[in-house]
């Protein structure tokens, strides 16, 4: 069974309440029940977490590469200059799916660049909260099973 981890980063907890008129007024644990619904339905398994720090976000992607088959990562703002998180990313085996819930490249240019997403299978931005699902679609794609 595939096993999947969804990492949300700075500032996503507070989804719902930060500028909902770039990210919407759904929750993080919205993003989170929809991911475990699509998860359900096609028989694999995903976690989701979060962090504000970038030094745990580095450690789970790390111990991902062992623990699961795929990575969803919004990284916020570290997207725009953690070569850390790039690092951390580039470190590793198993495909990774970047996600932006805004359109990034219609908001301030230092948003328009994105350090981490070189070393990522693909990146899908501006989608609301419906890019995580077709991040774990991509990723189910990649695994070639459909499970
Ligand atoms: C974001 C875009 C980033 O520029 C921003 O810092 C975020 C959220 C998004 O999902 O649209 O925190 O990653």
């Amino acid at each position: 069974m595939s096993k999947f981890l969804v990492i949300n980063g700075p500032n996503l907890n507070r989804l719902g309440v930060r500028e909902p008129d770039v990210y919407g007024r759904e929750s993080l644990s919205t993003i989170e029940t929809n991911v475990q619904c699509l998860a359900n339905k096609h028989g694999i398994e995903v976690k989701c977490v979060q962090s504000n720090y970038e030094g745990v976000i580095i450690d789970w992607i790390h111990e991902a590469d062992t623990d699961f088959d795929g990575i969803v990562i919004n990284p916020g703002a570290f997207t725009h200059y953690s070569y850390a998180i790039r690092d951390a990313i580039a470190s590793i085996s198993i495909p990774v799916i970047e996600v932006h819930i805004s359109n990034v490249h219609k908001r301030e240019e230092f948003r328009h660049q994105s350090v981490t997403a070189p070393v990522t299978a693909g990146q899908i931005v501006g989608l609301g909260l419906y890019g995580y699902e077709l991040a774990i679609h991509a990723l189910l794609q990649l695994r070639g099973s459909g499970k």
